[in-house]
C-alpha cells in the first residue's frame, strides 16, 4: 500500500536532486539501480563491498539514526574520496520509516578501488 512507500532524495553531483520511491529494507544502491538513477559510476561492485563508489553523505540527524557500521564497510569506506564524519556506503544502508524523505548527498569524486582512482586524477 502507499503507506509502505518511502521516499529518498539523492543530491547528485551536478546539484540536481533525484527523488525516488522505496520501501523498508531496500538499500540505497538497490534504489539507484531499480530506478536507474543517473549517478555516474555508482555501485560499481554491485554491493559486494569492493569498490566504495556508492559513497554517500548524510545530514547529521539522519546519520545518527543509521544502523551501526560494520568493520567491513568501515574498511572500504576508508578508501572513499572526500570521506566525511557522516559518510556511509549506500549499498550497506537500508531504508526504514525513520529515514523517509531524507536527502543524501553524492560526493563529487568517487574512487573505484579496483580501477586505480582514475576519476581523481582527472580533476
Ligand atoms: Fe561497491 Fe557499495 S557498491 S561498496
Amino acid at each position: 500500500s502507499s503507506e509502505d512507500t518511502l521516499t529518498v532524495n539523492f543530491l547528485n553531483r551536478d546539484g540536481e536532486t533525484l527523488t525516488a520511491t522505496t520501501k523498508e529494507g531496500e538499500s540505497l544502491l538497490e534504489v539507484v539501480i531499480r530506478h536507474r538513477l543517473n549517478i555516474d559510476g555508482f555501485g560499481a561492485c554491485e554491493g559486494t563491498l569492493a569498490c566504495s563508489t556508492c559513497h554517500v553523505i548524510f545530514d547529521q540527524k539522519v546519520f545518527d539514526q543509521l544502523d551501526p557500521i560494520s568493520s567491513d564497510e568501515m574498511d572500504m569506506l576508508d578508501l572513499a574520496f572526500g570521506l566525511t564524519d557522516m559518510s556511509r556506503l549506500g549499498c550497506q544502508v537500508c531504508m526504514n520509516k525513520s529515514l523517509d524523505g531524507m536527502t543524501v548527498r553524492v560526493p563529487k569524486d568517487i574512487s573505484d578501488v579496483r580501477q586505480d582512482v582514475e576519476m581523481a586524477k582527472q580533476n
